[in-house]
């Protein structure tokens, strides 16, 4: 990534103008609100704890869906409420203390404050901060970073990132049950998977229907869940051609499917493109885990799903390598997943 600005600075000096460097020449509309009639599947995690199959609309749904909310997580709420303060609080530092600190991104690492996916001088950004960190195996964690952060924000990181990856390993685990996917192949793959977290931060913007806030994209991961700690909204996603935003209940989590769960499905689940909208007079911060398979296997549609009668739909790739691979590039829609397909003609 290459060394960018601070939007949230940016946002403090420019009132009425946009920064060209942050203006797209177009925009995709959202659909009118008058013309929805649909939400995005609820799961109740309890229910499914307990076997009751109606907690899910049902299984096609989800895969038509690849979004969905998660109510009754179990996810501790003071633990929520800590992750928000020490977020907001992060945040907050003064810029000169985030450079000074090394909180700031650094020229060949990816990881801090920032934006990730930039590879051009030219290219347009996305008003949007973040900081990003990868949370797990611990021996990738790059523990100087987390010695950086305040104590209380580095204690309550790690306890949510122990959250989040139970909660990503019981739905993946529900997910591959319906797939009839080999529960060894599973576990396998997922038990020890690596995790990472991005906190975002989208300040207000004075133009913002030139801008965009995340660029749409499909996530690289297997499973991304997606905490709001505000209530303003931004996240919108294309379903059927359309762009649609996701309103998020109150204490739910917002659950999408990942390029590699869409690999490992062999093409059943679906990543879902998204991207971030900003406004004019609010700020949003959300926080957002993304759950991906271990580092030393080769990932691909599963063994046990596939077979003559139903061929491979994408190729198989060293994981290390996918990675690598993804983050040299821009984001761009769905163009990475595309990258990988066996093209059959
Ligand atoms: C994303 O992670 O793609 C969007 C995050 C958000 O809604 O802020
Ligand atoms: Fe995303």
């Amino acid at each position: 990534s290459l060394i960018v600005p601070s939007v949230q600075e940016l946002a403090k000096e420019c009132n009425e103008k946009l920064p060209p460097r942050y203006e797209r020449p177009q925009i995709e509309p959202l659909v009118v609100s008058g013309d929805l009639d649909w939400t995005v599947p609820v799961i109740d995690l309890q229910k499914l704890a307990s076997g009751d199959e109606s907690s899910m609309d049902s299984d096609s749904e989800l895969g038509d869906w690849g979004f969905f909310q998660v109510v009754n997580h179990g996810v501790c709420r003071t633990l929520l409420e800590e992750l928000r303060v020490e977020v907001e609080n992060l945040f907050q530092l003064p810029y000169e203390e985030k450079k000074r600190k090394q909180l700031w991104q650094q020229p060949h690492n990816h990881e801090g404050f920032g934006q990730l996916f930039v590879v051009s001088e030219e290219q347009k950004l996305d008003w949007n901060d973040m900081f990003y960190i990868t949370t797990l195996p611990r021996h990738i964690r790059q523990n100087e970073l987390f010695d950086k952060l305040p104590h209380k924000c580095r204690e309550t990181v790690e306890a949510y990132s122990m959250e989040m990856r139970k909660l990503a390993l019981k739905i993946l685990s529900h997910m591959s049950r319906a797939l009839g996917m080999d529960v060894n192949e599973m576990e396998d793959l997922f038990t020890n998977g690596v995790q990472s977290i991005r906190m975002n931060y989208y300040p207000p913007c004075p133009e913002p229907n030139k801008t965009i806030g995340f660029t749409p994209h499909s996530d690289a991961d297997a499973l991304t869940i997606l905490y709001q700690l505000n209530e303003t909204e931004g996240l919108q996603i294309r379903k059927d051609g359309k762009w649609v935003p996701i309103k998020p209940l109150p204490d739910a989590f917002v659950v999408n499917v990942g390029d590699i769960m869409e690999i490992v499905s062999n093409g059943v689940y679906r990543s879902i493109e998204h991207r971030a909208a900003v406004n004019s007079t609010r700020e949003r911060l959300s926080v957002a885990t993304f759950y991906s398979c271990k580092l030393d296997c080769t990932l691909g549609p599963a063994r046990s799903l596939v077979g003559p009668r139903n061929p491979p739909a994408f190729q198989q790739v060293p994981v290390e390598d996918y990675f690598k691979e993804f983050f040299a590039r821009r984001l761009n829609g769905k163009s990475y997943l595309e990258f990988m397909r066996i093209n059959v003609d």
